[in-house]
């Protein structure tokens, strides 16, 4: 079996059912979605874009401990087990390790051309309907509050803060998914996004007048 079948077999039976935010319905909108910029942007290795979108979420920070190591780790030692090259293993698990969204305040390192498809993918996934969707789902898996009314967004300057942090799905929003849209780095990827963000504003335009009994 090839190294990009191996994986999506593997991951596919870790994360079947999964109900936080990463089940395989996400990591295969990314794949395919991951696939549709490689083909618009030239020159990017499909190997290492594939595995890459594969294991991205296979260790999650946020389970571990907040060890921002154990996804790069584990896709590594998957690769490995599979004996890809090394030089595959490498390129991969650099991408795993700088893929995720750190906080508002924590600018993005960006590491290849395969990373940024990779990043965007996965980006175009927590915005626009199914980003609203998976807001919310990850915010009742969670225990947070919908919204609280007057309070104002609050933003976090690190990593540790944005992942401690216990804020409502609505902030989220402004804390991530409304400023995606800036931080997409592939052509195709911002006007994916401009769209969805677009949709997303447009929702909590409605959701607020709602609340407030004015729609
Ligand atoms: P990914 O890197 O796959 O976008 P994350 O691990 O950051 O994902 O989060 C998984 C999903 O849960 C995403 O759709 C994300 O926007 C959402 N999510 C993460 N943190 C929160 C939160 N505090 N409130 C609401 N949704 C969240
Ligand atoms: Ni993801």
């Amino acid at each position: 079996m090839d190294l990009v079948t191996a994986t999506a077999d593997h991951v596919r039976a870790q994360c079947e059912g999964e109900s936080s935010g990463h089940d395989w319905w996400h990591i295969h909108r990314v794949w395919r979605s991951a696939h549709a910029l490689c083909d618009a942007e030239t020159g990017a290795d499909r190997t290492v874009v594939e595995l890459a979108a594969l294991l991205h979420d296979i260790a999650d920070a946020k389970f571990h401990d907040g060890d921002e190591t154990i996804g790069a780790k584990t896709a590594a030692a998957w690769l490995r087990s599979l004996g890809a090259p090394e030089e595959t293993v490498r390129r991969v698990a650099e991408i795993v390790a700088n893929v995720s969204y750190k906080g508002a305040g924590v600018a993005d390192k960006v590491t290849s051309l395969e990373q940024r498809i990779v990043q965007d993918a996965d980006r175009l996934d927590a915005i626009g309907a199914i980003g609203i969707g998976r807001a919310f789902a990850y915010g009742g898996w969670d225990n947070r509050q919908m919204h609280v009314p007057g309070e104002e967004p609050v933003l976090h300057a690190t990593t540790e803060a944005y992942r401690a942090a216990k804020g409502t799905t609505i902030n989220h929003f402004h804390e991530k998914l409304l400023l995606l849209g800036d931080r997409m780095t592939t052509d195709a990827g911002r006007r994916l996004a401009a769209e969805r963000i677009a949709y997303m504003e447009a929702f909590l335009e409605r959701f607020h007048a709602e609340w407030e009994g004015q729609a």
